[in-house]
Formats: structure tokens, C-alpha cells, sequence
């Protein structure tokens, strides 16, 4: 099982679910005369923005989508640089080139999450945003990150895609830069098979958020407006659908961060007293999500074999969050032959290279780490071993048990 909302889909999905589709209209707008119209994309994002402290939220059909309709939201593009962690999901660094615009990669620290003295070193006079991925459900340094990005006056966009629910010193994850985005594919805290959603505080981003999203239009527009539209737009509106779901999932949430939460603590302190191993650095231990454990191993040897003992993989060879096995981003694989946006004559950076190795900080971490599932098992995560939002106490003790046996054959 993926993700921990879609090991929960049950009676109360199904019932936001069926009163759509027996009232029959499936569209985000209606008219509220319309006894079939039952807002549920509005119910949702008045729900996230109120539950998550911002003003706006705009909820989008992808995470993808929300990066994108973030970035370009905000007004990046052609000639500018993304600082980017290269321990990330490819669609951080995609939606960068999809906005024409050039991903900077940068390292991750202990935290896995971007590594701000290493941030501060990319930083050009081209740089216009910070782009911090909330991994595994840990918040990044947030407070570091936004002190940077506010010295320089850059742009913090916040990827919560994979860290729906996290809070960072008491704010939600998200609320803290100048937009967040979120996803609610399979693998996130919650799902609607796939969805998205992105947040932001200032009324005129908004605007464009909203615009972006929907062909140019203004929010919550009622039938057709002509001539209205501040510029070119796409379609990445979510359907009645999905949001129904989401809206039963959401209901879910405290419960899920509980469950996962205790489940995690007891399979720390199963094995922390193992020699030789370390955990990840949590920046705020009760509010991040909790969905893995991540160990780091002493050496590669000894994570490697561990892993194969334990029937999976260091994140290092986990293959798609890791820049190194991006080869589409390493040989720059643009859709056209052109090589927009790297060839881009409004760059003038000179010359983009990637290349496997740049981020030798980040290849030596993920290299000695272990994902331990506690609500993802997702293979792209190298998370194939550990328990799933189902498991009890039980399971944990189980699980972390077997951890114990084998690396303690291997740390001896
Ligand atoms: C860090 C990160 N960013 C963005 C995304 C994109 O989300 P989606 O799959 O909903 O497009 C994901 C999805 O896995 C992710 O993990």
C-alpha cells in the first residue's frame, strides 16, 4: 500500500463521493441556486487555507500543476535561476524548466532537505527563488532558508508535496514562503488518486495563481467573462470528484499524523541503541509528519548490505528522487530540440551542466541511508521495508526486531 490516506479510504470517502454523483453536476463552478452544485474544490480550499493559516489556497489537479502555477504565479521565468535540492522529486526541478526558467542544484544536509550554507553559495545575480523540498515529511530549515531568501531578496517557494500536514515551529509547512505547494497523489499523507494544491497569503499572487490555472480567469468566476483576462492561461482545475475525496481524507488528518507518529516513535527507540547507527536530523520532531525513519548507516559497505538483507535499497540507488539517477536532467532532455529554456537567450549564465557526482555532500548521506516505511512504502523512495498506516504496536515491534537482527550482524 502507497501512502497513508489511501490505506483509509473507506465508508466516509465513498459517502462525500456518492452525494456528488447522485446529485450529478461535477464541475468546480455552479451556481449556488443549483441544489446539485456542492462546491466541494471551494469547500476544500477554504478548509486547507483555514486549517493551514494562509488566505488563499487554489486547489490544482497535480502537484506538478502546483509548482508550476507557483512559479509562474509569482513571476518566474526566462533568464532566471531555482536554487533546487538535488534530493528531490524530478517535478521540482521540471516545473523549473517548464517555467523556462533553470534549476540551480544545491546540497542536502543531515536533514535531507537543502543544505542553506550550500544554498548561500549558489546564489547569483540571477537567482529570483529558493525552492525547499519538505522530504519524507521533515520540514527543511525554514528559518535559515527565509532569513537567506529575505537577505537576498529572493522568492521561498515551499514543495510540500511530500509533507501534506507537516508544521514547522508551530506554522504549517507551506504558510511560511511566499507560496506552498502540495500534492494528493498516492503516496502523500492524503490522496484523491491524484490532485494538488497551492497557498499563498497575498491577494494580487493569488489572482495570478487563480488566473494561471484556469485559462487567464479571475477567482471563482460565475459563466463567461470577455476580456478580463490578465495573460494566457492553462486548465489545471481539480473536478468535484477529487475534491470530494480529499474532503473526507483531510477529516482524517490528525488521526493519521497520531497513528504514524507513535508508530514511529516506538521503532526509534527499538533501535536506537544501535551502535554505530544515526537518524536523520527531524527540524521540528512533532511536526513533521512521520510518514518514514531514515538511518544513516557508517559506511556505504555496511548500508548497502543492509539494505539487501533487509530486501531493499539505499536512497542512493532508490532511483527517482535522486539527481544522479535523473538522466533526463543530467543530459538536459528538453521536449523540442532547441533546448529551451537552457538555451534561452534571455540566460545569461552561460553555459548549464549537470552531472552525476556534482553534489558530493548529498551522494556521500544518501549513499549510507535507509528508508524505513512507516506510511510510505514507495520503491521510488527505497522505503520497501518497514510498516504501513495499518500496522499497530505490534507490527512495529515486529519490524523493528528484524532491523535489529540484521544490523547488528553487520554493525559488529
Ligand atoms: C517532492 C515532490 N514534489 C512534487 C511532486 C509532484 O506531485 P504530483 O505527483 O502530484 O504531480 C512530488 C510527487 O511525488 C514530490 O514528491
Amino acid at each position: 500500500m502507497p501512502g497513508p490516506g489511501m490505506e483509509l479510504i473507506g465508508e466516509e470517502e465513498k459517502r462525500e463521493l456518492l452525494e456528488v454523483l447522485e446529485a450529478g453536476y461535477l464541475f468546480r463552478y455552479g451556481s449556488p441556486d443549483n441544489p446539485a452544485f456542492k462546491a466541494k474544490v471551494y469547500k476544500l480550499e477554504q478548509e486547507v487555507a483555514r486549517l493551514f493559516g494562509v488566505k488563499y489556497a487554489v486547489a490544482v489537479n497535480s502537484g506538478t500543476s502546483a509548482l508550476l502555477v507557483a512559479l509562474g504565479g509569482l513571476g518566474i521565468g526566462p533568464g532566471d535561476e531555482v536554487i533546487v535540492p538535488g534530493y528531490t522529486f524530478i517535478a521540482s526541478m521540471s516545473s523549473v524548466i517548464y517555467a523556462r526558467a533553470i534549476p540551480s542544484l544545491a546540497e542536502v544536509d543531515r536533514t535531507l532537505n537543502l543544505d542553506p550554507q550550500d544554498v548561500r553559495a549558489r546564489i547569483t545575480s540571477r537567482t529570483k527563488a529558493i525552492m525547499a523540498v519538505h522530504m519524507l515529511g521533515n520540514p527543511a530549515r525554514l528559518d535559515e532558508l527565509k532569513a537567506i531568501a529575505d537577505e537576498h531578496k529572493l522568492l521561498l517557494i515551499e514543495d510540500c508535496a511530500q509533507a501534506f500536514g507537516a508544521r514547522y515551529k508551530g506554522r504549517a509547512v507551506g504558510s511560511i514562503g511566499q507560496a506552498g505547494a502540495y500534492s494528493f497523489n498516492i503516496y502523500k499523507t492524503i490522496t484523491s488518486g491524484d490532485g494538488g494544491m497551492v497557498v499563498t497569503d497575498d491577494e494580487p499572487t493569488y489572482r495570478r495563481f487563480f488566473a494561471f490555472h484556469d485559462q487567464g480567469h479571475s477567482p471563482l468566476r460565475m459563466g463567461v467573462e470577455i476580456g478580463r483576462r490578465p495573460f494566457i492561461g492553462l486548465d489545471f482545475r481539480l473536478t468535484e470528484l477529487s475534491a470530494a475525496v480529499l474532503l473526507a481524507q483531510l477529516r482524517k488528518l490528525d488521526s493519521i499524523r497520531a497513528h504514524l507518529h507513535a508508530n514511529k516513535r516506538r521503532f526509534k527507540e527499538a533501535i536506537a541503541d544501535l551502535p554505530g547507527l544515526e537518524f536523520r536530523e527531524i527540524t521540528d520532531p512533532q511536526g513533521e509528519c512521520a510518514t518514514l525513519l531514515t538511518v544513516f548507516l557508517p559506511s556505504e559497505e555496511i548500508a548497502r548490505q543492509v539494505a539487501k538483507a533487509l530486501g531493499t535499497k539505499v536512497i542512493a540507488d532508490s532511483g527517482w528522487h535522486v539527481y544522479s539517477n535523473m538522466e533526463q536532467i543530467l543530459e538536459k532532455r528538453t521536449i523540442t530540440p532547441e533546448g529551451c529554456p537552457f538555451t534561452c537567450p534571455y540566460y545569461k549564465g552561460g553555459e548549464v551542466k549537470y552531472w552525476k557526482g556534482m553534489l558530493p555532500q548529498t551522494d556521500a548521506l544518501l549513499a549510507r541511508a535507509i528508508n524505513i516505511s512507516i506510511g510510505v512504502s514507495d520503491p521510488g523512495l527505497g522505503s520497501g521495508f518497514g510498516v504501513t498506516m495499518r500496522d499497530g504496536l505490534a507490527e512495529v515491534d515486529a519490524k523493528a526486531a528484524a532491523f535489529r537482527r540484521v544490523a547488528q550482524e553487520y554493525l559488529r
